[in-house]
């Protein structure tokens, strides 16, 4: 095992912030993973770097998960089982799907990270998750170096939720997702408004899987900063969800916040609108900004540093706390 030593994760992370790691590592096989975890004690794992916030150097040996590989499993007349490695680029994922012609991750196209890291947020974008075309993971215990696969179930998926990100956080490393794909009668998801306009706009009557991956490329294309230009981690807060009561008493002062019904009782707010009412949207404070097409995404101009995000992300907590009553929560993993 070769470990290298004050290592700069400036290109490990989207956000492009230059933390130090005292100690790093990749592992490209599993056996090279069982060989560390049984000689340390102390280790962060890191995948994709992309929902990451990074607020201080890093003391533990950092272990980049380097795992690749694309393997047909299983297949029915009409689905079809894929196990892909946990070091496998999620976007470059869904494209092998697209060329092969594998319907369900359409939607999630162009979304930044790892395959690994996907389960962990149950990732999601235009009326889709990941846990839509989930089968299982397999996974190594940190604490014993055995291997364990958990089903859907056990994955407790909810709203950019799993059982990794609570009571399970930090204690199993995700080696490999199995995903039940569509070979033929593709079940498209194309009812998201942006979407819909779009293929009209283009003169689609009856999309391909590879119309909705090209429309949604080009959706995020024009309102989400793309990391390779600008540093950011995508949604950095979650959008809340507030009771219905609740929602009935800001509307009376806010005649125009948007909202999607969960349930009876339930409402979700754009947490990007709460934001750009408080005034926060393009506004900059040295090189940490709030995006001026989205005011969910936060962008380093340069060389901000975690800290000056949490700082910011503070402050808009505060602001938005102020002025509606809601806690934004906030999405990435803080470390
Ligand atoms: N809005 C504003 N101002 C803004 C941004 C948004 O008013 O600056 C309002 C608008 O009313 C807009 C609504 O918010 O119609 C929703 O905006 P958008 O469609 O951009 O979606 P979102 O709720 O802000 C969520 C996900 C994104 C995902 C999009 C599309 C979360 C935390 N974010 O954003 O996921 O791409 O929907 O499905 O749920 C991510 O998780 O990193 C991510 C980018």
């Amino acid at each position: 095992m070769k470990i290298q030593h004050n290592i700069s994760l400036k290109n490990y992370n989207t956000f492009g912030i230059d933390a130090i790691a005292s100690r790093f590592t990749s592992v490209n096989s599993i056996a090279k993973l069982i060989d560390i975890l049984t000689t340390e004690q102390n280790i962060f794992i890191l995948g994709g770097g992309s929902n990451l916030l990074l607020t201080n150097d890093l003391a533990p040996l950092t272990l980049h998960i380097d795992l690749k590989g694309i393997d047909i499993v299983d297949e029915t007349d009409n689905d079809i089982f894929i196990k892909v490695q946990a070091g496998e680029n999620w976007h470059e994922f869904v494209l092998w799907c697209i060329e092969h012609d594998f319907g369900g991750l359409e939607n999630l196209s162009l979304i930044p990270g790892n395959v690994g890291a996907s389960p962990i947020q149950n990732i999601g974008a235009y009326g889709v998750e990941m846990k839509d075309c989930f089968h299982k993971l397999n996974t190594i215990e940190i604490a014993t170096q055995k291997s364990h696969v958990f089903t859907k179930d056990e994955c407790n998926f909810g709203y950019r939720n799993s059982v990794f990100k609570n009571e399970l956080k930090g204690k199993y490393i995700i080696t490999s997702v199995i995903f039940k794909l569509t070979k033929k009668n593709h079940k498209l998801n194309a009812s998201y408004g942006a979407i819909q306009t779009e293929l009209e706009k283009r003169g689609i009557n009856s999309p391909t899987i590879k119309d909705i991956s090209d429309v949604v490329i080009d959706i995020r294309n024009s309102k989400l900063p793309n990391p390779k230009e600008i540093g950011n981690s995508g949604s950095f807060f979650k959008n809340p969800v507030i009771s219905t009561d609740k929602f009935q008493e800001l509307k009376e002062k806010h005649q125009t916040i948007p909202s999607y019904k969960i349930s009876e009782a339930e409402v979700k707010i754009p947490a990007g609108w709460l934001i750009e009412q408080c005034g926060f949207k393009g506004k900059r404070f040295g090189d940490a900004g709030v995006h001026e097409k989205q005011a969910l995404v936060l962008v380093n101009y340069g060389n901000a540093t975690g800290q000056e995000f949490y700082t910011l992300a503070v402050l808009i907590q505060q602001k938005v706390s102020e002025i509606f009553g809601i806690e934004l929560a906030i999405e990435v993993n803080v470390v």
